[in-house]
């Protein structure tokens, strides 16, 4: 199996079914994607597939060969990080931590598809004309849960990340 994450290439013996969250972590060994309900419900495995959020537990590894695969390492790395991870510190957007990477992957590509509409390249690039309510911010943020409830610190991250 081949996969490109993180502008990354890696081949390696999966089975067929692996899911693209036990790809990432089990074979890759890209912790950094967390799983959760392991059944599309929690968020927590939240990765970029050609710049579009998509639950890491609902699909193939082997449908995604030839796709731009982005997880939470390859936004920032320590000491360099993404706005978006720098202003989830600022805000504590969290508090065990354990939703935060999906949550900030998926706070990265909701940006950029309200910047964009639904994005046909890999864009980690926050500028752009959004404009959303709180309201909207968290609607589109729905499919990310949170156990401890930051929910009010990760809008204020979002939007501070965005302006
Ligand atoms: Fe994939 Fe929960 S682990 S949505």
């Amino acid at each position: 199996m081949r996969l490109t994450v993180n502008g990354v290439d890696h081949e390696f013996d999966a089975d067929p079914r692996t899911s693209l969250l036990d790809a990432l972590r089990d074979h890759l060994a890209l912790t950094g994607t967390k799983k959760g309900c392991d059944h599309g419900q929690c968020g927590a495995c939240t990765v970029l597939v050609e710049g579009r959020r998509i639950n890491a537990c609902l699909t193939l590894a082997v449908m995604h060969e030839g796709d731009e695969i982005t997880t939470v390492e390859g936004l920032g790395k320590p000491g360099d990080l993404h706005p978006m991870q720098e202003s989830f510190l600022h805000h504590d957007g969290f508090q065990c931590g354990y939703c935060t990477p999906g949550q900030i992957v998926s706070a990265v590509g909701m940006v950029d598809e309200a910047n964009k509409g639904w994005p046909s390249h890999v864009s980690t690039d926050l500028d752009g004309p959004m404009e959303l309510t709180d309201a909207e911010i968290s609607e589109r943020m729905s499919g990310n849960l949170c156990r401890c409830s930051a929910y009010p610190n990760i809008v204020d991250a979002i939007r501070e990340a965005k302006d």
